[in-house]
């Protein structure tokens, strides 16, 4: 068969299995199976494809047709400029959690959170995406994250070799906080399960199927984990520290409500106007 006619037959296979954008996923999996770039298969229609490549490509197709999303079958996502391994074990971070990333960014470049000796924690690292971006943005920072789930931290941890930041980051097997040093750290920063199980059915089919459940749903209404965070990272803030987390539209009003006695507490929304990050300062 040539690349052309594998391309051609695989888009009507994944039109067929209701898979969105059939072309893009059906090229990103030939490009995955030829280890090529986009400009290849274009440039080649008539590049016989051989047995094995056929055999290969045939089992991606089929993954992602029972809904296994591209990330998962290629085992790469991109996060802040970096590639990352994910697997299934770990949430495929997304993109709107980079405003988590800009918002800390903007803390500590505009001066309000002390420089010298910066701490940081990443509560619920899964990739490790968050902690990676943050060690690579504060060369000086102390960055330290924490996962419940120890094959999240495998990949982590995998991520942070892979891109020379394994001496800088702690990472550590525990319930949110638990066991880390009280009032010393200038940033608790989390993406944490946020998802309500009562909002199940509009959770994409994807996600509900093939991502961690435990790095989705927090429990009935979605803020259960970060009830129990906020408190934990008053604990283990410095005075006039920063909560950072990511958040929902579902669950904005009930965050600002258990952040109702810290200060500057200030709701930023993405790019498609859903209230995303919650960031709040411990008093002095
Ligand atoms: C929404 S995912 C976020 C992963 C990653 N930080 C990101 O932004 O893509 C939430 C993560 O929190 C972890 N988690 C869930 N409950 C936890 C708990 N009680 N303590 C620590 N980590 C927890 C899950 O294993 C998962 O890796």
């Amino acid at each position: 068969m040539f690349l052309g006619e594998a391309l051609k037959s695989a888009i009507r296979r994944l039109t067929a299995a209701r898979v969105p954008s059939p072309r893009m996923n059906a090229e990103l999996l030939l490009r995955f199976t030829l280890d090529c770039d986009r400009a290849y298969l274009y440039a080649h229609p008539e590049r016989e494809i051989t047995a094995e490549e056929q055999t290969r490509y045939g089992k991606a197709l089929a993954q992602r047709a029972r809904s296994m999303p591209a990330q998962y079958i290629t085992g790469h996502q991109e996060f802040w400029g970096m590639d990352l391994i994910v697997n299934p074990a770990v949430l495929i971070p997304r993109p709107e959690t980079e405003h988590v990333i800009e918002t800390v960014l903007q803390l500590v470049n505009g001066g309000r959170a002390s420089l010298p000796g910066m701490r940081i924690v990443d509560v619920g690292t899964g990739s490790g995406c968050i902690a990676l971006a943050l060690a690579k943005e504060l060369p000086d920072a102390e960055v330290h994250a924490t996962d419940i789930s120890p094959a999240a931290l495998e990949v982590a941890r995998a991520n942070a070799a892979r891109h020379q930041l394994e001496g800088r980051i702690e990472f550590r097997e525990t319930d949110l906080l638990e066991g880390l040093e009280p009032a010393s750290f200038d940033f608790v920063v989390s993406n944490p399960p946020y998802v309500g199980e009562s909002e199940e059915d509009q959770v994409q089919l994807e996600v509900r199927k093939c991502e961690p459940r435990d790095a989705v749903f927090a429990g009935p209404t979605g803020l259960e984990v970060i009830e129990r965070l906020i408190p934990q990272a008053q604990a283990a803030l410095k005075p006039g520290g920063w909560l950072v987390m990511e958040i929902s539209g579902t669950i904005a009003q009930g965050t600002r409500r258990l952040l109702a006695r810290w200060n500057d507490v200030e709701v930023t929304n993405d790019l498609q106007g859903i209230p995303r990050v919650a960031s709040s300062r411990k008093h002095e």
